[in-house]
């Protein structure tokens, strides 16, 4: 039972996405208290520093550098925690190292008396956000993953390009694992109501040019890294965006790493897919009328997710 009348975010992983994240909810006035937790307290003490002196700029806003007993009575928990992606390697190959981190975290949040919602956010997300549930024994409705809301947004950005429409028209989805076995669900996607696939043609697209943007989508995490080293601006967005339909209990419609039930004919799973997004976390999954084609990706997709999976928790 919380006794506090404003919202208050904990962020665990004070790396490049971590506080990218920090200054994003720092800049749209989201939560009245926000603290940060790492093992580098040096990192986050200096994190918060810097980004209190934002406040006269943006809103008056309690940011801090503290521990694992701050989950207690906040609204949202948000772990970014991990190990990044070095060139060359897959988000994949991030899963035990990246379990081990996160079962250190899970547990002393659980253990404070958190009881709101976990937004997960380090890779590979899908199956860290499935430990995120088994770890914490909460409700699934109340652990929610970043799934393909990046993805997504590089689908709509780079479709918006080839249009010349603003990338926020372009209702199309990337769907699975955020990661290599993700698809591009074309064939339900609109722009501006239109479908996608008659204004890709009406623009001179062929199937295999959506093949391609499809691919570069897939791709462009391992172009940001080869460039710089690390991705943080995008997925520190996208994790506002979704801390914020929780906290605002906007009922936002989403790509996020939901829970599924049924849907698509998985369960026992969390993957990308469109979703509701509330004050309580998961309000319920968008379940897209896949083509055949596209469901027969959705499951392979599910597949890859679920074998990673038992091998990493077994
Ligand atoms: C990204 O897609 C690496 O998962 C991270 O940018």
């Amino acid at each position: 039972m919380t006794t506090k009348n404003h919202q208050k975010v904990v962020l665990v992983g004070d790396g490049a996405v971590g506080s990218a994240y920090a200054y994003s909810m720092m800049n749209q006035g989201i939560a009245e208290e926000f603290v940060i937790v790492d093992v580098v307290k040096e990192r986050t003490e200096g994190d918060a520093l810097d980004l209190e002196d934002a406040q006269v700029f943006t809103s008056p806003k309690n940011v801090y550098s503290g521990d694992y007993s701050d989950c207690k009575d906040a609204d949202v928990v948000v772990i970014t925690a991990g190990a990044p992606q070095k060139p060359g390697e897959t988000r994949l190959d991030l899963v035990n190292k990246n379990l081990k981190i996160l079962s250190s975290i899970v547990k002393p949040v659980v253990e404070s008396g958190f009881d709101g919602i976990f937004v997960v956010a380090a890779n590979p997300v899908d199956i860290l956000t499935y430990a995120t549930w088994k770890f914490s024994g909460f409700p699934k409705e109340k652990v929610i993953g970043s799934g393909t809301s990046l993805d997504t947004s590089r689908l709509r950005v780079a479709l918006a390009k080839k249009f010349n429409v603003d990338p926020r028209n372009v209702e199309a989805y990337i769907m699975g694992e955020h990661g290599d076995s993700e698809f591009a669900a074309y064939d339900e996607a609109t722009v501006g109501s239109k479908p996608l696939k008659v204004v890709a043609k009406e623009h001179g697209l062929t199937d295999d040019d959506l093949a391609k943007i499809e691919d570069d989508t897939r791709n462009k995490a391992y172009e940001i890294i080869n460039r710089k080293g690390a991705t943080y601006y995008g997925v520190a967005t996208c994790l506002m965006r979704i801390t914020k339909a929780i906290l605002r209990d906007e009922n936002a419609i989403l790509p996020i790493g939901a829970a599924l039930n049924g849907e698509y004919g998985l369960d026992d799973i969390f993957i990308g897919t469109p979703a509701i997004v509330n004050a309580n976390g998961l309000g319920g999954v968008i379940e897209v009328p896949l083509s055949d084609k596209e469901k027969d990706l959705m499951a392979k997709s599910a597949e890859t997710l679920k074998k990673v999976t038992q091998d990493g928790l077994a």
